[in-house]
């Protein structure tokens, strides 16, 4: 099985450049579909998930063409809405952005029931209560999602989200986007990638208004043309360097960020004692001292990002006294708790709340990466752990993290990528 096996305790100091967002990238791959004409991406994260995506395009008649690792250009001109496979649209959560899409465009969709990670019952309810109210017939049945628009186009609609939805939001603001007339989503999520998603739309003749606030509306088009759309940088990327240094002490410049995305988890670590100093697009951030405890509870965004909060609780073992950790978005997301435990952590988890017992240090251990923060969370232990930490189950990671190795070897850690073939040390992209 291929692994990180990572020499822990040396203090990360340098830069480290931020790629674009992983989960603006997933949301506006599949929006492409609905273009007439060529798109330029640049920015877009050199990962397995946006990999997979692509793929799913070209299956679906795309033509895709890689300019370079970050840049492609999409042309959906002669797509059509077979072909898709299953297989691959099943590994991802994402591949269900594209019942919005294909529904736009082409006025039906089949799609299998997402993948992606595993925290408890993932329901899609809120999803469907969009598209109905948009006009389309939907079922689930045997693993697939059928969407019709009833012969017809998508007509505006006014829907009400009962739960705030980034994936429900980004899937109904995409089925929007053609249908005749004016839809208001209320209850809207407020992430970055959904200000992205309007931005991206908008710059090919979309009319959406209000991404970013609660009330998002959408005045449908006739069609969308060509144009060329840069990704905004991932936040939780960045937080997760942010929290890796606050573990192992040092100072780093993590470049190539929006700091106002980071507020909420720069706000908790200079709680914690960390030294965060805001730029234009870069953000310094340091630890000599003590770690202190803190609380956090994760929350939709502008709250603390919930995909932040495995590595923060992990950082939140090596300070002084107890925290409190409260889970506000997922009914289970604690499964790496047993692995923190087996390098010495003390945490007790009741529902959604963990109480973390600061330990001052941990010891290198063999853990499993659950999901893909859970491993970002393993990588952190590891490289503030006294001993040697093999993290298995890495693919995970590398769904969501371009090069972690090399971006984490170039600050001074010493972590190597062993491929299962040939157990053999990689360092670096090329490992990846
Ligand atoms: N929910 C419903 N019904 C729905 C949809 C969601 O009840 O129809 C509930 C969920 O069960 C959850 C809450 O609403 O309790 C929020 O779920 P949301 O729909 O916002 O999550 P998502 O769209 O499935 C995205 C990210 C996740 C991130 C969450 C929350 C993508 C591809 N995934 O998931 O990212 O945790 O928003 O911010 O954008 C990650 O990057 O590691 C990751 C898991």
């Amino acid at each position: 099985m291929d692994k990180y096996v990572i020499r822990g305790g040396k203090p990360l100091y340098g830069e480290v450049e931020i790629s674009g967002a992983k989960n603006a990238a997933v949301a506006i791959i599949p929006a492409s579909l609905m273009v007439d004409g060529v798109c330029r991406i640049e920015n877009i994260p050199d990962i397995s998930d946006t990999d997979k995506l692509l793929t799913i395009l070209t299956h679906l008649g795309a033509k895709v063409r890689t300019i370079n690792k970050n840049t492609v250009e999409i042309d959906c001109t002669a797509a059509r809405r077979t072909g898709a496979p299953f297989d691959l649209m099943r590994k991802i959560r994402a591949s269900y952005y594209l019942i919005g899409s294909m529904l736009g465009r082409f006025g039906s969709a089949k799609t299998t029931m997402p993948g992606g990670c595993n925290f408890g019952v993932r329901p899609i309810d809120q999803h469907i209560k969009g598209m109905t109210a948009l006009g389309a017939e939907v079922n689930v049945s045997g693993g697939f999602i059928y969407a019709d628009a009833r012969g017809g186009r998508l007509k505006g609609a006014k829907i009400y989200l009962d739960k705030v939805s980034v994936g429900a939001t980004i899937n109904v603001m995409l089925a929007a986007t053609l249908a005749e007339g004016q839809s208001i989503i209320e209850n809207a999520a407020r992430e970055p990638h959904i200000v992205d998603l309007a931005n991206f739309l908008n710059s090919m003749g979309a009319d959406i208004r209000g991404a970013g606030t609660d009330t998002i509306k959408v005045n449908g088009v006739d069609r969308l043309h060509g144009g060329s759309y840069s990704l905004i940088p991932d936040q939780i990327e960045a937080g997760t360097y942010m929290a890796a240094v606050a573990a192992t002490g040092g100072s780093i410049l993590v470049k190539n960020v929006i700091p106002k995305h980071l507020d909420c988890i720069s706000a908790k670590l200079r709680e914690m004692g960390v030294t965060v100093e805001e730029g234009d697009d870069a953000v310094l951030v340091s630890r000599t001292g003590k770690l202190k405890r803190t609380n956090i509870k994760t929350l939709p965004y502008p709250g603390f990002p919930t995909d932040m909060q495995p590595q923060i609780s992990t950082v939140l073992c090596l300070a002084e006294g107890t925290s409190v950790v409260t889970e506000g978005v997922w009914d289970n997301r604690y499964k790496y708790v047993n692995e923190l435990r087996k390098m010495g952590a003390q945490i007790h988890v009741d529902g959604k709340t963990a109480i973390i017992e600061g330990v001052g240090a941990l010891t290198g251990a063999p853990v499993a990466a659950c999901d893909l923060r859970a491993g970002a969370a393993m990588v952190i232990a590891g490289l503030c752990a006294e001993g040697v930490t093999e993290v298995e189950d890495v693919h995970y990671i590398e769904r969501g993290y371009q090069d972690i190795v090399g971006k984490l070897r170039a600050l001074g850690a010493d972590i190597v990528y062993i491929c299962e073939k040939d157990e053999t040390p990689r360092t670096g992209a090329a490992a990846i």
